[in-house]
């Protein structure tokens, strides 16, 4: 049987470019290449798409761009965006296996290992499905609005998900309006709460506001990152995360619960102190975690997801669970919560990637089945 072409595309544009590339980084190494074939695009911070055909152990510090630019002058090949953009059905060779030649091979699935903007809200999803190649994870629409957490709570609350309470104020609004939203946050909710932009991840831009004479500086930071700013209800509570995995019928991995090593889990907690612990399954009872992996799965299907989420929520000391957001390419190392998850759920992580790549191209299948009828 001929292999399976993959192509994994890391890095990106948005915040999260570093974390993408110790994700992929860890895909590339426990894929199973018994079954797959693997090319490798990494997008750089400026947004140029750069096949990389050296290490991959090089990825994760950021030293294949040079490498990868090294190479692309020696091919003089484009793997540059702007070269095929002109022309939608030549996109295909944007990514397609051996643009050299154009021997018309083409690549069979694509692995977007991207988080944050423009690499899990949906452009890139576009982009794949303009050049009508199957990839791994949530179409368009489930991927640009779960990235996006004021449109997200509407979708949820209409599935009748708790959530925390919220504001949502623009940039453009901040300097003008800074008496009336102090105001509303007093009167809906009052102190502590939390601001943050609609669209990013990682925790950047994220504050904790305690007094009111804090919130302009928070909405300032919060602006930095995005138009559309989140003020948020403080929910004091235990934060547990569980995987779903699947198309139209997904499935709920076991709970886990994290220990952030600071006040909330902000970027350093995630990713630099190497101290926030993570427990897996969760020390909750039976109940609530039933009550967070059904909730799981309704907001994923509320959502339309497909291939994978995270979904991250609180569980408050009276046992309510509240919803917290999505992530539709949760962080993919196998040390991440997703992938710890499914191991704790009995699927190993190379297995998951096996797993994901069959489940794109089983709605790449459906989707077409749709198409071909009209
Ligand atoms: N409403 C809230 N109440 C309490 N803690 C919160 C709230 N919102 C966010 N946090 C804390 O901030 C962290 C990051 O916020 P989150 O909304 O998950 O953004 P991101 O998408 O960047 O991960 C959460 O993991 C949690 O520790
Ligand atoms: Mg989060």
């Amino acid at each position: 049987m001929s292999k399976i072409r993959i192509t994994v595309l890391f890095g990106g544009q948005s915040s999260e470019h570093e974390v993408s590339r110790i994700s992929a980084q860890c895909v590339l190494e426990n894929i199973d290449r018994s079954r797959f074939e693997i090319q490798t695009i990494g997008i750089t911070k400026k947004g140029e798409w750069l096949k990389y055909e050296g290490d991959i152990s090089l990825i994760g510090s950021g030293q294949w761009e040079e490498i990868a630019r090294r190479q692309l002058r020696e091919r003089k090949n484009a793997g540059l965006l702007s070269r095929y953009i002109e022309n939608v059905p030549t996109l295909r060779a944007l990514i397609n296996y051996d643009d050299k030649d154009n021997s018309g091979e083409t690549v069979d699935v694509v692995f977007p290992v991207l988080h944050g903007p423009n690499g899990e809200d949906g452009s890139v999803q576009g982009l794949l499905q303009l050049a009508d190649v199957p990839y791994v994870g949530c179409n368009i629409l489930a991927s640009a609005a779960g990235m996006d957490k004021a449109f997200s709570k509407l979708v949820f609350a209409n599935a009748g998900i708790p959530q925390a309470d919220y504001i949502v104020v623009m940039r453009s609004e901040i300097n003008e309006k800074i008496e009336d939203i102090l105001g509303k946050v007093t009167e809906k909710f009052g102190w502590p709460c939390f601001v943050k932009p609609a669209n990013a991840g990682s925790s950047v831009g994220v504050s904790k506001v305690k007094r009111p004479d804090d919130l302009m500086s928070a909405l300032q930071y919060a602006a930095e990152y995005d138009a559309k700013i989140l003020i948020e209800e403080f929910i004091k509570g235990r934060e547990v995360e569980c995987a779903v995995l699947g198309n139209d019928n997904p499935i709920a991995s076991t709970v886990g619960e994290i220990l952030p090593s600071n006040e909330f889990y902000d970027y350093n907690a995630k990713y630099i102190d190497g101290k926030s612990v993570t427990i897996i399954p969760a020390d909750i009872e039976p109940s609530i975690m039933e009550q967070v992996r059904e909730y799981a799965v309704k907001a994923f299907k509320a959502l339309g997801c497909s291939g994978l989420s995270r979904v991250d929520f609180f569980v408050e000391e009276s046992g309510r669970v509240v919803l917290n957001e999505i992530n539709t390419m949760p962080g993919f190392t196998d040390i991440s919560m997703y992938s710890k998850l499914w191991e704790a759920s009995g699927i190993p992580y190379t297995e998951l990637i096996t797993r994901l790549i069959e489940l794109a191209l089983e709605n790449y299948r459906q989707k077409t089945r749709s198409y071909e009828r009209k």
